[in-house]
């Protein structure tokens, strides 16, 4: 029995990875002896309906100066928050003399929309080097990590704001409340909080329970949602499904009665209880879901290995090194992992030690396989790989069941 991390109500965990290391710990060789693990489970609180992971790392483990996480890496990512500041920019921050602040505003990608328009803003992101770029872009960052201290600190100085703002962040911190509460404190009472995270009936449906790792604390439904923010005033006004990692929600939250609730939100709601997301059932049947993703991908790759062809890993996210480390997917099976970001080429993966390499590994010999780490950029690849394809290479995906494709 573990303790939920929203309500403290005691719950069970309903499935295990076993030893894990940190996701985005890509690693030299001479460090292979000093690599930090844990052990990976997730549980349902019934009383909060969140999704969580049991046990997590501490924070100074996974973001830290040499966090090798660029968000712009992606051109569609880039696209997908320019439209993302518009939505924003044409509903809740009209005014030019606005405030906005981001939290996890990473190299700047959201923000700098913002900043080119000249309105007041401020970045909040923990890693200093990723924070480094963003102000090379002329984008406003502070190395810190949010909570109702820094709050308050940044009411003082600025001043209460329009709109707070959170990608793919939320989901990582394990003291939630004190973030809610930071949140309240921050935004004037016509304020809008916009923030967005892997969904979890997505992660359900598909069976993508890469999504599951050391950083990703808290898998978020509306149901859950709604609980956390009603302790503080706050309700959700509004939802956007995106189809960013594979599957996000984007939330929309105000305080109680500061805005009309949108139907959608009481619609996916009523879905949500449809698909079973408020009982422990669906989350028992994920995991033999998930334990048949293991199989059907191991017997796949055993079979193509000795046939004697060769496979590589497409991208070296996050997401794989749930992958690799849950299957015992080893050096032997995959040569190497082909990868755009330069500080994480020469490194090894974390835990099962596959190399590297840089993207021109790929280009100059193509594989006969490519297994799909960066599945959630599916289509993007796709269109960039034309070449692959008619050089006769296949591709492997597990999500949202194991298949090969061309
Ligand atoms: P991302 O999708 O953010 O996944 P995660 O959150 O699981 O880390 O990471 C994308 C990774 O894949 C990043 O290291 C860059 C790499 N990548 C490529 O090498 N080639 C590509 O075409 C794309 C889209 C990504
Ligand atoms: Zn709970």
């Amino acid at each position: 029995m573990a303790k939920c991390l929203v309500c403290n109500s005691s719950y069970d965990s309903f499935i295990s990875f076993g030893r894990q290391p940190l996701a985005n710990g890509f690693l030299l060789e001479k460090d292979f002896g000093k690599e930090y693990f844990f052990d990976m489970k997730v549980g349902f609180c019934s009383n909060c309906k969140m999704v969580q992971l049991v046990e997590q790392p501490n924070r100074e483990q996974m973001f830290h100066e040499n966090y090798a996480f660029y968000s712009s890496t992606s051109s569609y990512m880039v696209k997908h928050f320019e439209k993302f500041s518009e939505t924003l920019l044409s509903r809740y921050v009209k005014s030019p003399d606005s405030f906005v602040v981001e939290m996890g505003s990473n190299d700047g990608i959201m923000l700098q929309n913002f900043a080119k328009k000249g309105i007041k803003h401020l970045g909040i992101e923990p890693s200093a080097n990723v924070a480094q770029v963003a102000r090379e872009r002329g984008v406003n960052t502070v190395v810190e990590f949010f909570d109702s201290n820094l709050a308050r600190k940044i009411v003082s100085q600025d001043g209460q704001a329009d709109a707070f703002f959170a990608s793919n962040v939320m989901c990582h911190i394990p003291y939630i409340g004190s973030i809610v509460e930071g949140v309240k404190i921050l935004l004037k009472p016509s304020g809008v909080m916009a923030f967005e995270d892997p969904y979890l009936g997505d992660i359900i449906d598909k069976t993508s329970y890469d999504q599951i790792y050391d950083e990703h604390v808290f898998f978020f439904s509306l149901l859950s949602v709604s609980h956390v923010f009603e302790k503080y005033g706050m309700e959700l006004i509004d939802i956007e499904p995106q189809i960013t990692h594979g599957g996000s929600m984007r939330y929309f939250l105000a305080n109680k009665g500061a805005y009309q609730v949108s139907n959608r939100v009481k619609e996916q709601i009523n879905l949500e209880k449809e698909i079973g997301l408020e009982k422990m059932d669906v989350y028992q049947k994920f995991a033999s879901n998930v334990k048949k993703s293991k199989d059907d991908l191991l017997e796949i790759l055993r079979k193509i290995k000795s046939e004697g062809k060769t496979v590589i890993g497409y991208g070296a996210t996050s997401k794989s090194t749930t992958i690799m480390n849950y299957c015992g997917i080893t050096p032997d099976l995959i040569d190497y992992i082909s990868d755009t970001t330069p500080i994480k080429q020469g490194k090894f993966s974390p835990g099962m030690h596959i190399p590297v390499k840089s993207y021109e590994h790929f280009v100059k010999k193509k594989p006969d396989y490519a297994l799909l780490f960066a599945w959630n950029h599916k289509e993007e690849i796709r269109s960039k790989e034309k070449d692959y394809c008619n050089a006769k290479g296949k591709w492997i995906t597990h999500v949202p069941n194991v298949h090969i494709y061309c």
